[in-house]
């Protein structure tokens, strides 16, 4: 069981047994709420680092734990997770951080939730700071540290010259029709892949592409959030 999940099934339980008590005995219910919430936390923190190994994949380290950090440190950890968007961490971090957003999921979930709900301007100005794929940003060696990985790990720096033809070609034409760059999840996509997809997104009208565009952002988002999980851990 993940332990934001673990909390949420105590918190639930012992308020019921609370106000179940609290009909028959106001006072002791309360101190038996208050010593059962101290017992829990007592075991939970003995086992916590025995818990930690088993969700890598989920908990965000403890050296950079959002919940821990204050507005400047959240920035200097998790500015960066939106391309050259830090507003859409700081505004996560402005709505509240809870235990819940130490979990890698969570806080993609609450940073996305931002995204999705910031007006169009913004949300085309956030598609807008992704380069190219197999670009001339790519070329020369002018991407973040996340996209040269990510593009990396989908072939694009190891195209032919006719891929890398496509490439330009479908880049130019997607950028005359919708007025902002192709963005793609790439994990898990080979570089054929990447263009068939290309070609099909190309036939959608703009609507759709820009919330295509935002869907896809939001799981990079998520992939490099669980990378620093993994790498941090
Ligand atoms: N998908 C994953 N990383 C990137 C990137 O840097 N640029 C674009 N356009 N799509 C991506």
């Amino acid at each position: 069981m993940r332990k934001p999940l673990l909390f949420d099934f105590l918190d639930a339980f012992f308020n019921a047994a609370n106000v179940f008590a609290g009909v028959n005995n106001h006072f002791f219910s309360i101190t038996a709420l208050f010593r059962v919430h101290l017992s829990i936390f007592i075991v939970y923190n003995k086992n916590d680092n025995k818990i930690q190994k088993e969700h890598t994949l989920l908990l965000i380290s403890n050296a950079a734990r959002p919940s821990s950090l204050d507005l400047e440190d959240f920035l200097t950890h998790y500015g960066d997770i939106f391309e050259h968007s830090p507003w859409v961490a700081e505004t996560a971090w402005k709505q509240g951080l809870t235990t819940q957003h130490d979990d890698a999921d969570v806080l993609a979930d609450s940073m996305g939730a931002v995204l999705r709900n910031a007006e169009i301007d913004e949300q085309i100005a956030v598609i807008r700071a992704h380069p190219d794929l197999a670009g001339k940003a790519a070329l020369a060696g002018e991407l973040t540290q996340d996209s040269t990985r990510e593009q990396a790990g989908a072939g694009l720096d190891q195209c032919t010259a006719a891929e890398f033809e496509r490439f330009q070609r479908l880049n130019q034409a997607y950028q005359d029709k919708f007025g902002f760059p192709f963005v793609i999840a790439v994990k898990g996509l080979d570089r054929h892949a990447i263009l068939d997809a290309f070609e099909k997104r190309l036939e959608n009208d703009a609507v759709t592409e820009r919330q295509t565009a935002i869907n896809q952002i939001i799981q990079i988002a998520r992939f490099r959030l669980h990378m620093r999980a993994e790498t941090a851990a």
